[in-house]
């Protein structure tokens, strides 16, 4: 589905991916584990083509992506619940998601896409005339993932979705995330909560400081001295 050749990254001078190759084969839940600073947020704006790879090269489902701008990136069917989730604060749910299908669908294709997110998210629907900025952080995470839906994403890309959120709400985001994935959409999720993120995952790399440490299944990961190092210490 999405491989990363080789692919550098620099901010000015600075490099902040070093040759960072990976596959993700489609039908999976791919996690990328990291600690802060390691450059996950930096690789997710690298394969939406928000941020040019200084080299190396990205390929979706078999075709050079790396030298389009992000609005062709999306259309060919990447969606992002971006870090910090960054739902437009003013707009009410029903135009979040209005945003998120700004690729020009017939209207009811919206409605049918947006009653798909409400029967994933019944809360959102509850909710529809309020606006984003009043609702709590776990609305606007469901938000955030119902915005990405809208397009109707073969890949989704997912960065640190459970961050701040209480153990309970991780539990139905990453169960709701597993049933995205079920239905035939490939994720690729960004994470610090390993623990959580190797639950549902089906294979995953890990990142530090730029670079590519370690890969392998998910049972692979639980079980390295890295990860268990890292990561699964509480
Ligand atoms: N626009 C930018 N210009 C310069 N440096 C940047 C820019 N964005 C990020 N960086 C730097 O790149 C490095 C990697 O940042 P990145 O946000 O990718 O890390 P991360 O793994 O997502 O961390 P976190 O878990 O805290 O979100 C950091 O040292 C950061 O300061
Ligand atoms: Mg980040």
């Amino acid at each position: 589905m999405l491989e990363l050749r080789e692919v550098s990254t620099r901010y000015g001078p600075i490099t902040m991916l070093r040759n960072v190759s990976l596959a993700i084969g489609a039908g999976q839940i791919a996690c990328l584990l990291g600690p802060n600073g390691a450059g996950k947020t930096t690789l997710i704006r690298t394969i939406l083509g928000i941020v040019r790879p200084a080299s190396g090269s990205i390929w979706l489902e078999g075709t050079r992506i790396d030298l389009l701008r992000p609005h062709q990136i999306v259309a060919r069917g990447v969606a992002v619940v971006p870090e910090g989730r960054r739902v437009f604060p003013r707009m009410t749910v029903d135009e979040n998601l209005r945003m998120g299908a700004f690729i020009e669908w017939a209207p009811a294709d919206f409605a049918a896409r947006r009653d798909h997110v409400f029967s994933l998210f019944p809360r959102l629907a509850e909710r529809r005339g309020q606006t984003a900025a009043t609702m709590s952080g776990g609305e606007q995470a469901m938000l955030a993932m119902g915005r990405a839906l809208m397009s109707g994403p073969r890949l989704l890309l997912l960065d640190e979705p459970s961050l701040g959120l209480a153990p309970v709400l991780v539990e139905q985001l990453f169960a709701i995330v597993q049933a995205i994935n079920r239905s035939g959409t490939t994720v690729f999720l960004v994470e610090q909560n390993a623990r959580k993120t190797l639950e549902i995952a089906h294979r995953g790399f890990l990142v530090q400081k730029g670079e590519i440490v370690g890969h392998g299944n998910a049972e692979e990961l639980r079980n390295s001295e890295l990860v268990r190092h890292a990561y699964l210490r509480a």
